[in-house]
């Protein structure tokens, strides 16, 4: 990767109102201890989405401008964002280890009429070997789970990238247990973009790396959650 501390754009704020985007629940539970699958399939298992089925506002931005391909979508939720990238065109590979998640998602891929486009994997990615694959996109959004866990994982993901394939990364920020709204309340299970570009390697040439600002609605007015972003491309 080639990468200095100069390197890294400090993302400009998107502070636009109109453009929020509904807070995820803290991911821990109230003992503070690391979600597990029977841990999120508990939390997914309402018959309503928990998160928006629309896409991250920051995947839809970051790759308005690439051509479809081959996605792959890592820790996919309810499916939000694979069913929207399998809508502009791209062929999306999803995983989660949570079963009511992907079972959840493939049921917004069928509604949305996109299901074919879609491979729902279950897996846990902290054991989920990519070996020779490869991908135009490889997008992760909001995998929280403790930096130790998460760093391999990035790794792993980086060298899945195809060449001329982007990398994203749209995370909780560090800043945010501070000073920004929602998300986890445990500090290592943020992180922030510098530590994400460490954690790739040499692989991918940085695009963006920095702190952006994502308004969200709630009951008390629009507040701000502090998200990392990392965008990257292998030559
Ligand atoms: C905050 S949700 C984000 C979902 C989706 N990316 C989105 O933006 O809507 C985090 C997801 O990570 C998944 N997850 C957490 N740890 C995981 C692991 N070790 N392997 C696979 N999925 C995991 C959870 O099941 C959950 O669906």
């Amino acid at each position: 990767m080639q990468f200095t501390p100069q390197s890294i754009t400090e993302i400009s704020i998107q502070a636009a109102r109109g453009r929020q985007e509904h807070t995820p629940p803290a991911l821990t539970d109230s003992t503070s201890r690391t979600m597990e699958r029977e841990d999120w399939n508990q939390r997914y298992s309402a018959e309503a989405l928990i998160w928006t089925a629309k896409a991250n506002r920051f995947l839809m931005e970051e790759i308005a401008n690439l051509a479809p391909g081959s996605a792959l979508d890592l820790a996919t939720g309810e499916g939000r964002n694979a069913v929207w990238l399998a809508e502009q065109g791209w062929i999306v590979r999803a995983v989660d280890f949570s079963d009511v998640a992907i079972g959840k998602a493939r049921n917004l891929a069928r509604v949305r009429n996109v299901h074919e486009a879609i491979d729902f994997r279950e897996a846990d990615l902290r054991n989920y070997e990519l070996e020779f694959q490869r991908f135009d996109l490889v997008a992760l959004i909001y995998l929280q789970i403790p930096q130790a866990e998460l760093f391999p994982i990035l790794l792993q993901a980086a060298r899945a990238v195809a060449p001329g394939g982007t990398f994203l990364l749209v995370g909780h920020d560090s800043e945010n247990l501070l000073h920004g709204y929602g998300g986890p309340q445990r500090a290592d299970m943020l992180y922030t973009a510098e530590q994400v570009v460490a954690a790739l390697g040499n692989e991918l040439v940085i695009e963006k790396a920095g702190r952006v600002e994502r308004p969200v609605e709630t009951p008390d007015g629009i507040r701000v959650a502090l998200d990392c972003l990392v965008r990257c491309k292998r030559l």
